[in-house]
């Protein structure tokens, strides 16, 4: 009989080269150019779901990118398990910042994974953390001590917003039905700190598009006399941040849930360096809302930023041009009591009514979601905790995370259940950034604490 630390030190090698197969696949959703790499990889993630030991599984079609689905059921009266994931990842742009090609993964050791990263696009988010509820499995398969049921749902279309997962979920509330979700997509502190994620940010991402003179005109002709789309652009989003940078769209904070100044101090017990801060990012000061702390403001607090923005000339040398558009994406964080759809409304309001009579203003909504707080007294969260602590010698400390998982919400709606996040990634790992990895004793670590999680999870429910 293996334990999970023999049984990884027997397959170690293994794991590690068959996620670099996983990784070759440029799998990016964001590019319908990448839609036969797509469906290779989904056969891959089906074809691993098979061989680890479901006894069924089945890919779904849908008008986006297939859904894939596996299942171990050993007892009707059982729990079950979901584990949700993501084989879809970012485009790797900008290339030219990347040490080697995004799809060729090599291994590297850096200061903070002394015993090696795999750098890949995808590595950490989601293919790598993905990947270790697929090994975690394969082992209580073949030591036979799998103690509950589990379904397995992949997912293509995470990074571009879920749309035909949220078309899927509630029509299958059968299939799906589950007693707890559990999902590694976000991260942790450190790797001798590490912490369960409690909470996630909602999201509404806008595109704006700003129209002045039907043409681009001769800068010096007409400078001057017309408004320019791109200073008017500029001028309009500066004024959504007002002195204390506090967002200033009418309403936008009306439903932010205030925390309690004793979860506030809760919340700043978590082991935090801002001067480390810093000089990871290399810059001389932080920035953001007043009264709020670093770590306060990039998970308590609602955000507005924005993504990108273009218009006019950019090519070499100089053109003196008033461009007719200038465009930008916006990005809001929100917070759990916040609803997307309802703040999507107050933007396209406000920066309408903002907008000089000179030019046209168009708010196009992207995608969104609601955010997501996992609550702690649940046997689930228990279970989460207690198999951190034996595969790290320590208590989790939770976390409330920035970034945005907006299926997470739609889940516990329409399959009323609630969902643990178990990230074993690092801030540093450059997740949607050049040179994403995912450091090989995160990964090893994570299948580990993973199989720990079925257990004490089974034992408590037996309670
Ligand atoms: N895995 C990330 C979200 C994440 C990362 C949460 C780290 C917490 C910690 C996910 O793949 C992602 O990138 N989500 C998007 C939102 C989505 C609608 C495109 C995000 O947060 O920008
Ligand atoms: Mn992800
Ligand atoms: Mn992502």
């Amino acid at each position: 009989m293996n334990t999970i630390k023999s049984y990884i030190g027997n397959h170690k090698n293994r794991f590690v080269e068959e996620l670099i197969e996983l990784l070759k696949i440029p799998s990016i959703s964001a590019d319908s150019a990448y839609k036969k790499d797509i469906l290779l990889t989904a056969d891959f993630v089906l074809e691993s779901l098979k061989k680890a030991g479901c006894d069924h599984v089945e890919l779904f079609e849908t008008p986006g990118n297939p859904i894939v689905y596996g299942e171990k059921i050993i007892d009707k009266n059982l729990p079950t398990v979901l584990v949700y994931g993501h084989y879809d990842v970012q485009p790797a742009d900008p290339i030219d910042l990347w040490n080697s090609p995004p799809f060729e993964p090599v291994i590297k050791t850096t200061a903070i994974h002394p015993e090696g990263a795999i750098f890949a696009r995808g590595a950490c988010d989601d293919k790598g953390q993905m990947y270790m509820h697929i090994k975690a499995f394969e082992y209580m398969i073949a030591e036979g001590n799998l103690p509950c049921n589990v379904k397995f749902m992949i997912e293509g279309e995470e990074e571009v917003g879920s749309k035909n997962l949220s078309w899927f979920v509630p029509r299958n509330k059968e299939k799906l039905a589950n007693d707890v979700i559990l999902i590694s997509d976000t991260g942790m502190i450190a790797n001798d700190i590490p912490s369960i994620t409690t909470g996630l940010r909602g999201l509404s991402y806008v595109e704006v598009e700003v129209t002045g003179p039907n043409r681009d005109l001769h800068s010096g002709l007409y400078g001057g006399a017309v408004a320019n789309p791109i200073n008017i652009l500029t001028k309009m989003i500066a004024s959504l941040h007002d002195q204390h940078n506090r967002i200033s769209i009418p309403g936008f904070y009306d439903d932010v849930e205030e925390l309690a100044l004793v979860e506030r101090a809760e919340m700043a017990k978590a082991p935090f360096s801002l001067e480390n801060y810093k000089k990871d990012l290399d810059i001389d000061a932080v920035y953001g809302e007043e009264g709020y702390t670093t770590n306060e403001r990039n998970s308590i607090r609602p955000t507005l930023d924005v993504n990108g923005i273009w218009g006019g000339y950019t090519g070499e040398g100089a053109k003196t041009v008033i461009a007719s558009k200038a465009f930008a994406k916006i990005s809001m964080r929100l917070v759990p009591n916040q609803n997307w759809e309802k703040i999507t409304e107050l933007f396209k309001n406000h920066f309408e009514s903002i907008a000089p009579a000179s030019v046209k203003v168009v708010v196009k909504p992207h995608h969104g979601g609601q955010g997501y707080v996992t609550p702690m007294d649940t046997i689930e969260y228990q279970a989460a905790s207690k198999a951190y602590e034996a595969s790290f010698g320590k208590k989790p400390i939770p976390q409330r995370s920035g970034g945005s998982i907006p299926i997470v919400a739609l889940f516990e709606k329409e399959l009323k259940s609630k969902t643990i996040l178990m990230g074993f990634g690092l801030d540093s790992d450059a997740i949607h950034s050049p040179n994403e990895h995912f450091g090989i004793w995160n990964y090893l670590k994570g299948i580990e604490t993973i199989t720990y999680f079925y257990k004490y999870f089974i034992e408590l429910y037996q309670k």
